[in-house]
């Protein structure tokens, strides 16, 4: 059922007539980026799981991500997945830069795709922010003699309770579009089916990006046109080389803080990652430097909303949605073609299939899972 053609004739109250004549909620309704379709819109954001080892996924990611595909997600995004080893938030943190990494990716990719479930990649840079030990270990950065390694960043200007980073040289800069392509390129054998550029959170292309962390004098920093050339030499350069394979940029639409990275100059990249090749805007926030953040329910919405009517790319909202009605009415919004959960599917990993029960659709569930299906509303 959830792979009829999607008809257009959307109603706000009705939800979205498919071509069998069933009437879905939008966000169960399917959606198509160039040629690749998602069988929803209920999608799953990356989280970092810090279970790899040199770089390469194991049985962990396997269960982690094949759980939601099992849970009936439209999209799985894996986690931030570093083009260096460098890259890499913490040791335990997945890579793409090596055969290795491809082979044990695919594991995972295929497993997905026998779901009936896209899956995405993150490709990353950790930045100012790398070289950490696993969230649950008893000291916070690693040793050179623990597998850690001398991080970099536009400026040598650490985040607060990390080291100073190293600033990039003008050749490194130069460097960085050919290390997301190649790993793009790897990331597309894997199996993927989104590639999903990781310029949020404070890592390497947030840092460029804020006038927080980038101090450069030089063609990657001061105006926005600097401080936004290595993200859009990076999408450019991913573009080149992944075809048709849809492309998501994640952005922080503002650092939450007084003369840093804001929302206007959000709305203003999202411009020319259009104009790039770029087919939507993971819309997060945050991250860059210590701020406080009003948190609530939906609270980074808005911001998609903004980017997406002004800049006229598709958007996908995240942040602190946990219910099937939540997401539908984010959906109201054209921009805004599908919402990410982490935490909620964290919880929960058939958290897709729990949202369409609460709308009342229909949804295709798995056979082994049948026996668990609620009783239909009403
Ligand atoms: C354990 C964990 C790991 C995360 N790792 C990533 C990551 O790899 N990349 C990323 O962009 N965001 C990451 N995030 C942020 C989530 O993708 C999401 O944006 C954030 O948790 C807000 O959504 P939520 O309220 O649905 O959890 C992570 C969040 C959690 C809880």
């Amino acid at each position: 059922m959830l792979n009829m053609v999607f008809e257009k004739n959307l109603s706000r109250t009705m939800g979205v007539h498919l071509s069998s004549g069933v009437t879905m909620s939008r966000l169960f309704s399917p959606l198509t980026i160039r040629s690749t379709t998602f069988s929803n819109r209920a999608w799953i954001s990356p989280m970092c799981q810090y279970s790899a080892i040199d770089g390469v996924v194991g049985q962990w990611h396997l269960v982690h991500l094949g759980g939601f595909a099992i849970g009936g997600a439209g999209l799985v995004m894996a986690e931030a997945t570093a083009v260096t080893p460098e890259g890499r938030i913490s040791i335990g943190c997945p890579g793409l830069w090596n055969d290795e990494q491809v082979d044990a990716w695919r594991t995972v990719t295929d497993f997905v795709h026998s779901q009936g479930t896209k899956v995405g990649v993150q490709l990353a840079h950790a930045g100012r922010k790398a070289s950490t030990m696993l969230p649950w270990s008893d000291h916070p950065m690693a040793g050179l003699d623990e597998g850690g390694w001398e991080t970099v960043g536009p400026s040598a200007i650490p985040f607060p309770g990390y080291p100073t980073p190293r600033a990039l040289t003008l050749d490194e800069c130069l460097e960085l579009p050919r290390q997301f392509a190649e790993a793009a390129l790897r990331a597309i054998d894997a199996g993927f089916d989104v590639l999903e550029i990781h310029a949020a959170h404070g890592y390497l292309l947030h840092e460029f990006l804020s006038p927080l962390s980038n101090h450069r004098d030089d063609a990657y920093g001061g105006s926005f046109e600097n401080r936004s050339r290595l993200l859009v030499a990076v999408a450019v350069a991913v573009r080149a080389v992944c075809g048709e394979t849809p492309l998501f940029v994640r952005i922080s639409a503002t650092d939450w803080s007084e003369g840093g990275w804001g929302i206007d100059e959000a709305v203003q990249l999202a411009v020319l990652l259009r104009e790039v090749g770029v087919d939507l805007i993971d819309t997060s926030s945050g991250g860059n430097v210590p701020a406080s953040i009003p948190v609530g329910p939906g609270y980074q919405v808005p911001f998609a909303q903004r980017i997406g009517e002004e800049s006229g790319i598709a958007t996908s909202a995240v942040g602190m949605i946990t219910s099937g009605e939540q997401a539908e009415a984010i959906m109201d919004d054209q921009h805004v073609v599908a919402v990410m959960v982490a935490r909620a599917a964290m919880r929960n990993p058939h958290w897709p299939l729990q949202a369409a029960h609460e709308l009342g659709d229909a949804v295709e569930w798995r056979p082994q899972l049948e026996r668990g299906r609620w009783a239909p509303k009403g």
